[in-house]
């Protein structure tokens, strides 16, 4: 019995079928109730005793092994059956889904264009930098608290090589390579060490802009910032300018813009002040220029930096800030109309 056992798994293992009804024959000949395996089976009461265990493994083996095959035989010929019968070649294709622009890029493109059309060009840098473009040429004293391990990721082993707190870097690379007139715009990610939240994130993204010339002065910087604020948030927009200090500009101020829900009203949007605060801004420090290789005695320059997280809130009231890194479809979609 063992020997017929055995001749018939090699005979399994060599089956054929060029159709699906030829599988089905074989399924027939082998495992139907009047199939040669089920036969075996039955033959099985008279094996004696003490070859029962052997036996009763060999036949549980051969129906395994003879079960799969067939099953695999006709699961090929079904597989081509799908491939060129089943296929409706007149329906409508379905539509094809054109992927939308993140809203940070749509409101980034947005503020690059504004600027573009005042004549500032568009500058950009590595963010991984040195200590020297972030901090040191940009006037930080060597004990400000922003080099602090709390707010600046440092590269392991490389204390000097960061990644930028803010894209000020960009400007100091432009600066270093060239004589004003310098006009220039520098969006970008910057990243700081902060616990991640609704309200902050160890990354978000900034554009910032560098004017030097001679004869530069603070109604320019005001008349450009207004202009910017107008065309971002609309004809009604009016702008507060705030004292404020920044290491790399003097006299320094923060923008506030008049609330883009309430127009200056009150509301909870700017917790019923009518003001939102959107930028800092200056006038470059001398002793900037003068670390950047440009004479201070002839030039002047306004700066101004802001958040593109920041702008996008205002102008689409995303509440919570890790919407716009965690790429959940649903959100994107919801700017489609923007692009
Ligand atoms: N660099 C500042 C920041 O990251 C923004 C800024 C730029 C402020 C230029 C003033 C002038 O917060």
């Amino acid at each position: 019995m063992l020997e017929r056992i055995k001749q018939m798994m090699a005979e399994v293992e060599a089956l054929k079928a060029t159709s699906a009804e030829e599988a089905e024959a074989l399924r027939v000949k082998y495992l139907s109730k009047k199939g040669d395996i089920t036969a075996l089976m039955n033959d099985f009461r008279s094996v004696p005793a003490e070859l029962k265990k052997q036996v009763g493994m060999a036949i549980n083996e051969l129906k395994n092994r003879a079960t799969e095959r067939i099953n695999e035989l006709k699961a090929s010929f079904a597989s081509v059956d799908a491939d060129t019968d089943d296929i409706d070649i007149t329906r409508t294709a379905y539509p094809v889904e054109l992927g939308t622009r993140h809203p940070l890029t749509i409101v980034r493109n947005e503020i690059v264009d504004i600027f573009s059309r005042l004549g500032f060009s568009l500058a950009e840098g590595p963010e991984v930098e040195d200590d020297w473009h972030v901090f040191s040429s940009m006037n930080f004293p060597d004990d400000h608290p922003a080099r602090d391990m709390q707010d600046t990721f440092f590269v392991e082993s490389h204390p000097d090589i960061i990644l930028r707190t803010h894209t000020s870097s960009v400007q100091a690379r432009i600066m270093e390579r060239q004589q004003p007139p310098i006009r220039v715009i520098c969006p970008g990610r910057v990243y700081r060490n902060e616990a991640i939240s609704a309200r902050a994130h160890c990354f978000f993204h900034q554009v910032e802009g560098l004017y030097i010339d001679k004869d530069v002065s603070f109604t320019d910087l005001k008349q450009v910032l207004l202009l910017f604020a107008k065309e971002m948030f609309g004809e009604d927009t009016q702008i507060r300018l705030r004292p404020s200090y920044f290491p790399f500009t003097e006299p320094s101020a923060e923008m506030d813009v008049s609330c883009t829900i309430c127009g200056g009203k009150g509301c909870s949007m700017c917790k019923g002040s009518g003001w939102l605060e959107i930028l800092g801004c200056g006038m470059v420090h001398p002793n900037v220029l003068e670390a950047n290789g440009i004479d201070s005695t002839i030039y002047k320059g306004y700066a101004f930096g802001m958040g593109i997280e920041r702008i996008a809130n205002l102008k689409y009231q995303v509440k919570d800030l890790r919407l716009f890194s965690e790429n959940d479809v649903r959100f994107l979609r919801e700017f489609e109309a923007a692009n």
